[in-house]
């Protein structure tokens, strides 16, 4: 993978379109997880130092192509300016000339591209004009680079373009994990449902040594291997597709790591009265919520022997006590081995950042993502638009 940072880029006195992801959670207008804003921070900082002017393009939930004031950037503008520690000036339509007139050190951030259709169409007409409304193009949204929309795809064929830090820091670190990782490697795959992780199970079994899979998913692949998973959350019309899984991971040599033990109750709550049973001894009127302590050790052999850990979704139902047991004991080893230096470990998507947070080791990771779907598609090997772009611009 080759792509420029702002480092091949000459920016002095030249207007840089920074596409960024601050599509971030808003409770009663105010930002509740500025994680995403503080992320960008260097990116901006870097084309502020070569003497440009960073004008910020982003998007805000999903308007449908239209202005909806509640989904209106200007929300995150109070987050933005503390996280830079200066003034930033939010524009709702820009023009070349206004941004040209801006002086030295200002930091622009223009309304949601989203308030146009053009944006999710990928329109030309819309590329064309963001591009003349700068000198370069940085791409600094990678959560954001799984659409080929006009802000992340059409403009950066257009113009001299280049990664930004957070951008570099991001294909780095996957590149690290499944690119061309130190083995053996491990992923983690964990979740609700097998039907929205398939293309991702699919493409790990040729990739990874070996492959642990928990959390409502591992139901599945119990139950097609014929065992009775009670009231469990269960795709049972996915046995077959779980097979098939089971089967290429046969061929690859990749050893599919299932629960061996688990934590069962009667129902889903807080609190729950619970018990841990061996697989083969789930009762009846019981659904799984955990992996068991059993489970957790052979988790914690495979870590212990890899060097790469990949990791996305819990392996329990996290959010409710005690059923994180295993997601907190597993992400604390890992963030052991990690200090000791024994393990590269990088983790992504919404739930998994969720649940490392709970478990206080997030920052102990080598590396956890600010993506989630384009995580998840970047884990499946599918080419991301904004990342391709980039690739091919000269
Ligand atoms: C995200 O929050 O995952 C990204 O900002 C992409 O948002 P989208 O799923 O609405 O395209
Ligand atoms: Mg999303």
């Amino acid at each position: 993978m080759t792509w420029k940072t702002l480092d091949d880029m000459e920016l002095a006195g030249r207007i840089v379109l920074t596409r960024v992801d601050i599509n971030v959670p808003v409770q009663d207008g105010r930002v509740t997880d500025d994680t995403r804003i503080r992320r960008i921070v260097p990116t901006i900082r870097d084309i502020l130092a070569k003497g440009g002017t960073p004008v910020l393009l982003a998007h805000f939930g999903r308007p449908k192509g239209k202005p909806v004031p509640e989904m209106s950037l200007r929300v995150t503008l109070p987050a933005l300016e503390a996280a830079l520690g200066c003034e930033v000036t939010f524009v709702e339509r820009p023009d070349r000339d206004s941004l040209a007139a801006l002086p030295e050190g200002a930091v622009v951030l223009v309304e949601n591209t989203r308030f146009s259709p053009m944006e999710e169409a990928n329109d030309p007409q819309m590329a064309q004009f963001l591009a003349s409304l700068g000198d370069v193009y940085c791409n600094d949204a990678f959560s954001a680079a799984h659409r080929a929309h006009a802000s992340t795809e059409g403009v950066a064929r257009l113009l001299p373009a280049c990664a930004g830090r957070l951008m570099e820091a991001e294909l780095t670190a996957l590149e690290a994990a499944l690119g061309a990782p130190k083995r053996p490697v491990v992923a983690v795959v964990g979740g609700a449902k097998v039907s929205t992780k398939l293309d991702l199970l699919g493409n790990l079994v040729e990739k990874v040594d070996t492959l642990v899979i928990g959390g409502g998913m591992a139901n599945t692949f119990l139950a097609a291997d014929g065992l009775d998973v009670g009231k469990s959350l269960c795709e049972h019309d996915l046995a077959e597709t779980a097979r098939a899984i089971m089967a290429k991971a046969r061929e690859t040599g990749c050893e599919i790591l299932l629960p061996s033990d688990v934590v069962v109750a009667r129902e889903f709550a807080a609190g729950a009265e619970n018990t841990t049973v061996a697989v083969t001894a789930v009762p009846g009127d019981c659904m799984i919520l955990d992996a068991g302590a059993e489970t957790v050790a052979r988790i914690g052999t495979a870590l212990e022997a890899a060097q790469t850990l990949i990791w996305n979704g819990p392996l329990g139902a996290f959010e409710i006590a005690p059923f994180d047991r295993a997601t907190v004991a597993a992400a604390r080893l890992a963030a052991d081995l990690t200090d000791r230096g024994q393990l590269v470990s990088v983790a992504g998507g919404g739930d998994t950042v969720a649940a490392l947070n709970a478990a206080q080791v997030a920052d102990r990771f080598t590396y956890v993502s600010t993506a989630g779907g384009a995580f998840l598609e970047w884990m499946e090997g599918k080419t991301l638009p904004g990342v391709a772009a980039l690739q091919q611009a000269g």
